[in-house]
């Protein structure tokens, strides 16, 4: 006989299906809604595969989820290639590298964070510490700096030159209301130019459930580049960019900070899989609710649709798994990372809108 819970799944997949008719929304048929007896499972957003591989990797060793997704994550943010975390990132308007980073533990249902931290490589794990060793969630600014020195982490530069010229080539093109002047063409390689003119929110978010339901997750980010001084954004904010429930899930978010934190958007996810939905169709229905919410004609495109990018990652505590974007392919085609069943690999997320906004 069918429970409520039978129910409100039933008719909130009917909803979703309602929603995908009307947008047009993709699903990913390879993302899982079947209880995974292959626990753990770790999700992460794109650039996150090694963060994957080596959180599952500690996880079978018997490792915390909580450890095993902040060294995960550790990975990416000591590669100065990756210009989104960490070291290398590209810094706010004054050529400066503020970062944000969250952790939630299910277990203990407790988080920590630290927004606008400069000169640490490892802002997740600063987060970790005001999780294990203070009384706060939050900490920010000078005084996340000082808690960090207080616990050891080293002091180190984050600005490479790599970011640093992008960051300089922003800054002399950007405007020609200024007295900065544009560099000779063809005077940089290519390679990194994709980086100057469009603002990025790159962040890794990766989130685990070991074989025992216990779930953790993690947000890690150099934010908005070219920000201005001081801008935080959704990765530290528990609830927008990461959100831990260990009776349902985990959920993380990567894109415009500032629309998720207006819609609450890790923590609706978690919500949406509480009342029901699949993991997927849970990413898709806060992702039109952050749609239909968006109402500044400077953030539509010309079909009054968002201009911007949004993912969500998505995990329940029986090993499901869920990703989805809210263009299919906005510079880049929309994945996340996935260790499930003992494989590590990338699938398609799901997206609200194909393409990229018109
Ligand atoms: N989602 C990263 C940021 O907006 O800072």
């Amino acid at each position: 006989m069918p429970t409520e819970l039978d129910r409100r799944a039933f008719l909130q997949s009917a909803a979703v299906a309602t929603v995908a008719a009307a947008t047009g929304a993709r699903t990913a048929l390879a993302q899982s809604d079947a209880p995974s007896a292959a626990r753990p499972v770790v999700i992460a957003s794109a650039n996150g595969t090694n963060a994957t591989a080596k959180a599952a990797d500690m996880i079978a060793s018997g490792a915390d989820p909580l450890d095993a997704v902040v060294a995960g994550v550790g990975l990416v943010e000591a590669d100065p290639n990756d210009h989104s975390v960490g070291l290398g990132g590209l810094p706010n308007e004054d050529g400066v590298v503020e970062l944000d980073a969250s952790v939630m533990h299910g277990p203990t249902h407790r988080a920590g964070a630290v927004a606008a931290l400069r000169n640490i490589v490892h802002p997740a794990a600063v987060a970790q510490r005001v999780l294990e060793r203070t009384d706060h969630v939050l900490l920010v600014g000078e005084g996340a700096l000082r808690f960090a020195r207080a616990h050891g982490f080293p002091e180190t530069e984050l600005l490479t030159d790599e970011a640093r010229r992008i960051w300089l080539h922003w800054k002399e093109t950007h405007s020609e209301r200024d007295d900065w002047i544009a560099p000779p063409a063809g005077d940089k390689a290519q390679s990194w130019l994709q980086h100057v003119q469009t603002f990025t929110y790159g962040t890794i978010n990766c989130c685990a459930v070991d074989a025992a339901g216990n779930v953790a997750g993690v947000t890690t980010t150099s934010g908005l580049s070219y920000k201005i001084p001081g801008r935080v954004g959704d990765s530290p904010i528990i609830g927008a960019g990461l959100y831990v429930d260990n009776a349902v899930g985990a959920a993380g978010a990567t894109g415009r900070g500032e629309a998720v934190i207006l819609n609450a958007g890790s923590f609706s996810v978690v919500e949406q899989m509480r009342g029901g939905l699949a993991p997927q169709d849970a990413c898709l229905a806060v992702l039109k609710r952050i749609s239909d919410r968006t109402k500044d004609p400077r953030l539509l495109d010309a079909n009054g649709k968002p201009n911007y990018q949004v993912y969500f990652y998505a995990i329940t505590r029986d090993g499901r798994y869920g990703s989805a974007a809210m263009w299919s392919n906005f510079g880049r085609r929309a994945e996340f990372s996935i260790y499930a069943a003992g494989r590590n690999r990338t699938e398609d997320a799901a997206c609200l809108y194909e393409g990229r906004p018109a």
